[in-house]
């Protein structure tokens, strides 16, 4: 079977609240789980300085990424689960991606643009408070990607154009260097909920409107009875379409509780009764889970284990890539470039063959590099007869046709020069070799 690589990364820019578990988390873990399926899920560290100049709380998001990853079932050893910033080769990637990428590109980034034009519009210098760093956003996604050749990456669609700028680079660093990566693909989940937040809108930190994934059970009821509903009243007949509870019900409940749930509102629920039934649901599913998040943020130590070994898995394969397209770009050991020529010279090189035939005599043939035939001998009786032969064409070259005149004789429509060219091409290709093991 083939192997499908998946990959994403999760940016430590905050605390992972529910509308992130029913997008992202839960549907990944369970992704990981399936035969055929390699997936590499890490800790988007490096990108989150692109956002947040606090360093007490990039720790912290790590920290707590990482557990409610852990918690929700994430199994280090079946995924390779690893921090960014402990792979070294990713930095130095982004800087080949970005020599093969044009600005232009990245111009037309869509969160890039956005800040340009928010600026435009304040009258205001069009790069004013843009960082290279945010600029340089999607050549370091890319060099995330490419790193470790990944077929698909499951991500929103606010990602689809980085995924496709990925695609560019691997492209045109293919195109420069050899085939060294592999095109990605983004991999929609369309079939997965976006979750209301508590005002109704997209679930996400920028509104303010989230329920974090592993408050409290305190907590977690409080929050889902301020989620918004319409005035209806005990008795009153109510809607499930528009309604941001009954949505978050559905991303837990089976259909069947689902159903349950909606003919309730039909009979006229009071909304204070229907959000005890939403919590209680929600809290079925994560309160096994919020157990093990807090002995994880308990102990920090355990993670950053974890994550070590997961970084030792990644740069298994990183390190030796990397050594591979620093070598593509000719970013070379200087005393490599013997080897190189032997190398190109190996696949382009002339061939004596000895063979007997059916009448027990010896013989061999002199085949050009593209397999035709420049010389045949006539029979020898012993194969120490045929290998002398071998040898005086190899040392003296077409010189030696004169004396052997009588044992080979030239193909069809064969010159002696051409021969000639053939010997000479073996005898420097084995001068070459020769060198290459004495600097070695
Ligand atoms: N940009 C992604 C986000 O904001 C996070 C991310 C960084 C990522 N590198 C990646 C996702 C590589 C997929 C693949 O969600």
């Amino acid at each position: 079977m083939t192997i499908e690589r998946f990959l994403t990364g999760i940016t430590t820019s905050g605390t992972p609240h529910l509308g992130n578990y029913v997008g992202s988390i839960r549907p990944s873990v369970q992704a990981s789980l399936r035969p055929g399926v390699q997936s590499f899920y890490f800790l988007a560290d490096y990108h989150a300085l692109i956002k947040i100049d606090d360093p007490a709380r990039i720790q912290r998001s790590t920290l707590e990424i990482a557990a409610s990853w852990l918690a929700c079932g994430l199994d280090p050893d079946k995924v390779i689960f690893y921090r960014q910033s402990d792979i070294p080769e990713i930095p130095e990637l982004t800087w080949f991606l970005s020599c093969v990428l044009g600005k232009g590109v990245l111009n037309r980034a869509h969160a890039y643009k956005a800040a340009v034009d928010k600026n435009t519009a304040a009258g205001s210098d069009p790069d004013s408070d843009v960082s290279v760093g945010l600029f340089m956003y999607p050549v370091l996604m890319g060099a995330d990607i490419l790193m470790f050749n990944a077929h698909k990456v499951p991500v929103g669609r606010d990602q689809v154009q980085h995924i496709e700028m990925a695609r560019d680079m691997a492209a045109s660093f293919n195109h420069r260097y050899g085939a060294h990566f592999t095109a990605p693909e983004a991999a929609i989940e369309d079939n997965v909920a976006t979750l209301p937040g508590l005002d109704g809108r997209k679930m996400s930190k920028s509104y303010d409107n989230t329920i974090p994934l592993f408050a409290a059970r305190a907590q977690l009821q409080k929050l889902i009875g301020s989620i918004v509903t319409d005035s209806k009243a005990h008795g009153e007949p109510k809607n499930v379409e528009g309604s941001a509870l009954f949505q978050i019900y559905q991303a837990f409940a089976s259909a069947d509780e689902a159903r349950t749930l909606q003919q309730a509102y039909l009979d006229g629920i009071a909304w204070g009764d229907a959000k005890q039934i939403v919590f209680e649901r929600v809290d079925r599913e994560i309160a096994p889970m919020r157990a093990a998040y807090e002995a994880l943020l308990a102990d920090p130590a355990r993670i950053e284990s974890i994550l070590a070994a997961g970084a030792a898995k990644a740069r298994a394969i990183a390190t030796p890539f990397m050594v591979q397209l620093r070598h593509a770009v000719g970013l070379r050991d200087l005393r490599a470039q013997a080897a190189a020529s032997v190398k190109t010279a190996k696949v382009a090189l002339p061939l004596f063959k000895q063979y007997r035939e059916k009448d027990g005599q010896f013989y061999f043939k002199l085949n050009s590099a593209d397999g035709t035939l420049l010389l045949q001998s006539a029979a020898f009786a012993s194969p120490k007869d045929a290998a002398h032969s071998i040898a005086a064409l190899q040392q003296q070259g077409a010189a030696a046709l004169a004396t052997l005149a009588a044992q080979v004789v030239l193909a069809e429509g064969v010159s002696s020069a051409q021969v000639d060219g053939a010997l000479q091409t073996l005898r420097e290709a084995k001068a070459q070799a020769k060198s290459e093991k004495n600097n070695t």
